[in-house]
């Protein structure tokens, strides 16, 4: 059996997750956390929640062998911290994180626990990443643009997934600025234009747009529904609770099958 406890168990991901652990009979719920909402009984399981500030002590009296947090990035920092210390792997999906939020989460990871970091789980947007490396390998002088939408509660822009996306195009492009979004006079450079769209309620799309002379090429990636996402960070829960400590990818999850 595998104990998992979750950190922002009231929010959109949050109870989707735990929706998804029910189905599972290897795997136990066994705390729910959030800054809201303590007391609130969690369905199918029947976990009361926890107030996020006794994170530890919620960890240390059920000992799970995981922790899934979707949460805030500043949340998030704090909750992998506590869990880290006391020996939790992980599966962080939250997003938004500055680069001292990220080192010092994998600071405390590394050497101690085992994560799985990803600021999408859905099978399909690391499919979307594998097929951005290659297209952008190929279509060297082509101009690229990256343009998300997501609803209009999202708090970061642009999205984890869509950064995800600048970074393994940087890698096949060289040296090339990025620019969030345009306004005024000037004309485009070597540049990535990212682009975020909030409205709605849209779960989640992702284009990269590849322009060159006479042509273009769009990659696509469209959620429908947020269960993607939670069935994803429940496979890596169940990939991670076992692994020896160090920082995997969903694109390790996937591949583990
Ligand atoms: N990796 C992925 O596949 C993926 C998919 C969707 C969303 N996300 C990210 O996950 C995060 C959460 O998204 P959401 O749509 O569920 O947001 P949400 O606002 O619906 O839920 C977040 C929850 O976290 C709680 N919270 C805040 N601080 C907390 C703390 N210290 N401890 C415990 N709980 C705390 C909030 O009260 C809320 O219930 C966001 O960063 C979002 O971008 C990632």
């Amino acid at each position: 059996m595998i104990k998992v406890a979750v950190t922002g168990a009231l929010g959109r991901m949050g109870t989707l997750v735990i929706q998804e652990l029910s189905k599972f009979d290897d795997l136990q719920l066994v705390a729910g956390l959030d800054a809201v909402g303590a007391g609130k009984t969690l369905q199918p399981s029947g976990v009361i929640v926890s107030d996020a500030s006794v994170l530890q002590k919620v960890l240390a009296s059920t000992k799970p062998d995981v922790l899934i947090d979707f949460t805030v990035a500043s949340a998030a920092v704090e909750n992998v911290c506590s869990a880290a210390e006391m020996g939790v792997n992980l599966v962080v999906g939250t997003t938004g994180f500055s680069q001292e939020q990220l080192s010092k989460m994998k600071g405390a990871i590394e050497g101690n626990v085992a994560a799985v970091i990803s600021p999408n789980f859905g099978v399909g947007v690391n499919v979307f990443w594998k097929l951005l490396a290659e297209a952008a390998k190929a279509l060297k002088d082509y101009d690229i643009e990256v343009i998300e939408a997501h609803h209009n509660q999202k708090k970061d822009a642009p999205s984890g997934t869509a950064m995800a996306a600048v970074d393994i195009l940087k890698k096949a492009q060289g040296e090339v600025e990025i620019i969030h979004g345009r306004e005024g006079i000037r004309l485009r450079g070597k540049e990535i234009g990212v682009h975020a769209v909030r409205a709605g309620d849209i779960v989640g799309d992702h284009t990269v747009l590849f322009a060159g002379p006479g042509e273009r090429l769009e990659i696509k990636h469209q959620a429908h529904s947020r269960t993607a996402f939670a069935s994803g960070a429940v496979r890596a829960a169940r990939y991670v609770a076992k692994k020896s400590p160090g920082i995997y990818s969903m694109a390790d999850v996937l591949e583990s099958r």
